[in-house]
């Protein structure tokens, strides 16, 4: 059952893409621009999102930092004065350190709260308006599968990560039946920058490509929750069903307990 108003067809749908300029949403960006959507790209990074709309044959590009107060809402008002609305909203900027619980740092949490967790629903605060006086639209969040429950190393990340589906949950609860979707998206471990300086192997590590081509059929799908690669995010959704007593001593084994 679709729990989404399935997006089968993109020929003319306006997409905005707020992390576009590397990685899952670069791909994202080839994926969707293949199948006729009309895109807007945002990051920090203006001459990265430069190449990534020249590659895709032209979008607009919008700079932003979505830890900034305020840019989010700066750049969605300057889309609606070029588009006049915009369809389908995907967050994906996101940022990742492994942290191992003994170095905990407070500017470590303090950036990757911002850019993950209250920059992202507060660029959601930002689009939602317009939607609900529309009464359509689509909201998409990147979260990930080290959301799911708590592993080494990942205490702040994973934190943000818990966070941000929960608020994706909330928010379909209220927004699905004024006409707006809500979609998460949960990747296991795809080969970007952000996991470049992980110092293990990767489990079922998946190119940027492959991930964006399950997101896209998740929207297909009208799912509200896309996880991937299944091999691995379903041992994952396993795993959080266990009791702690189980839990902690099984995680401790299949990760070396976070040794680095
Ligand atoms: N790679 C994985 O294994 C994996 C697994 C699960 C979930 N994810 C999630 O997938 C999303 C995309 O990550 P990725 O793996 O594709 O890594 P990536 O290549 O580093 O992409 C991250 C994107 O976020 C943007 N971004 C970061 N901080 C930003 C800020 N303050 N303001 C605006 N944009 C910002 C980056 O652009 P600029 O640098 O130009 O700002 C970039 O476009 C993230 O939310 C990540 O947590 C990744």
């Amino acid at each position: 059952m679709s729990l989404n108003p399935p997006i089968r067809d993109w020929h003319g749908q306006r997409v905005w893409l707020v992390g576009a300029s590397s990685g899952i949403g670069e791909a994202v960006a080839h994926a969707l621009s293949a199948r006729g959507a009309v895109l807007a790209l945002s990051g920090r990074r203006a001459a990265a999102l430069d190449a990534v709309a020249e590659a895709v044959g032209g979008a607009e590009v919008l700079p932003l930092d979505i830890s900034e107060a305020g840019a989010v809402d700066a750049a969605w008002a300057a889309l609606g004065e070029r588009w006049g609305a915009c369809d389908v909203v995907i967050f994906l900027a996101g940022a990742y350190r492994p942290t191992p619980a003994a170095e905990l740092d407070a500017k470590v949490i303090r950036d990757t709260v911002s850019v993950n967790l209250s920059a992202t629903m507060a660029g959601v605060a930002a689009v939602l308006p317009a939607m609900l006086a529309r009464g359509r639209g689509y909201v998409a969040m990147v979260s990930s599968v080290a959301g799911y429950s708590g592993l080494p190393r990942a205490c702040v990340y994973g934190a943000t990560k818990a966070g941000l589906t929960h608020f994706a949950e909330s928010l379909f609860l209220e927004l699905r039946p004024r006409g707006v979707g809500v979609h998460v998206i949960n990747p296991g471990f795809v080969d970007t920058r952000l996991t470049a300086g992980n110092d293990f192997t990767m489990p079922a590590l998946i190119t940027p490509a492959e991930a964006a081509e399950a997101l896209v059929d998740g929207l297909a799908r009208g799912e509200f929750e896309t996880h991937f690669p299944k091999r691995f995010s379903r041992v994952l959704k396993l795993l959080r069903l266990l009791p702690y007593g189980l839990y902690f001593p099984l995680v401790r084994r299949l990760t070396g307990g976070g040794r680095a």
